[in-house]
């Protein structure tokens, strides 16, 4: 913990420190300690060398040296649970999410997803429909993580497959997204009770899951 903590900028380990809980702060460090290590071993600098710009939603990427190298990434994380994904020269977005109760979750349905995703989230019979929702939650996150709007793009907007046996997959895109090459998804089974997705702008997504320690 210590080394990943050592690993971190004066801004994120100030942003680290803000956190009350020590739990919280050494969730942060790992997440950002890990992201660091894996980033540098692809560009083969030390991860402390790296430096982070946020583009104009917020999304991070790679600023200074190593700002043209075209390798991109994304960072998601829930409870004591990350995700990292990169990528060279392609667009792309992750999203983690443990199951958890957040209320009134048919609203947040009826709130946040889609017409089409909304029937799809019915048609489930009951107990299958938490999986369901942090299925499609987790598809639809890592699509706006990707194009770097962040809640900007409604969420309605677009469609994302979820459900018993269905394949993931961006069913459609957002007609708010312009000149994107086409996205393919990935939901790496990550075990009970945890939903993730990978999506990257490419013809395919094949995920190797790392465990963040
Ligand atoms: C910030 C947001 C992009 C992702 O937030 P999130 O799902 O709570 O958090 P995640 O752990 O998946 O992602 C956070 C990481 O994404 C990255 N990130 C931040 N802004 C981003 C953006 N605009 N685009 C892509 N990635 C972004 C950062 O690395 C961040 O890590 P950090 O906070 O430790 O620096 C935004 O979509 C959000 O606030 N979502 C909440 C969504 C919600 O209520 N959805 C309802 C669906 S039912």
């Amino acid at each position: 913990m210590a080394r990943l903590h050592a690993l971190l900028s004066a801004d994120e380990q100030a942003r680290a420190a803000r956190f009350l809980s020590p739990v919280h702060r050494d969730r942060y460090a790992v997440a950002h300690g890990r992201l660091r290590e894996i980033l540098a071993e692809r560009l083969e600098v030390a991860p402390e060398d790296l430096q982070f710009g946020q583009a104009e939603h917020g999304k991070p990427h790679l600023a200074g040296s190593h700002a043209r190298s075209g390798l991109q990434f994304n960072l998601s994380h829930s409870g004591d649970r990350g995700l990292v994904g990169w990528a060279e020269h392609l667009h792309l977005g992750v999203d983690i999410e443990l199951w958890r109760p957040l209320g009134d979750e048919a609203a947040l349905v009826r709130r946040f997803f889609s017409p089409a995703e909304n029937a799809a989230y019915v048609a489930l019979p009951e107990p299958e429909r938490t999986q369901g929702f942090f299925e499609c939650w987790t598809r639809k996150e890592a699509y706006i993580k990707a194009v770097g709007r962040g809640l900007g793009l409604p969420l309605d907007s677009f469609d994302v497959s979820f459900g018993p046996g269905r394949k993931a997959a961006l069913l459609r895109p957002s007609a708010e997204v312009q000149g994107d090459r086409g996205w393919s998804l990935a939901a790496p089974s990550l075990g009970q009770g945890v939903s993730a997705a990978v999506i990257l702008e490419a013809d395919a997504c094949h995920v190797l899951p790392e465990v963040l320690e």
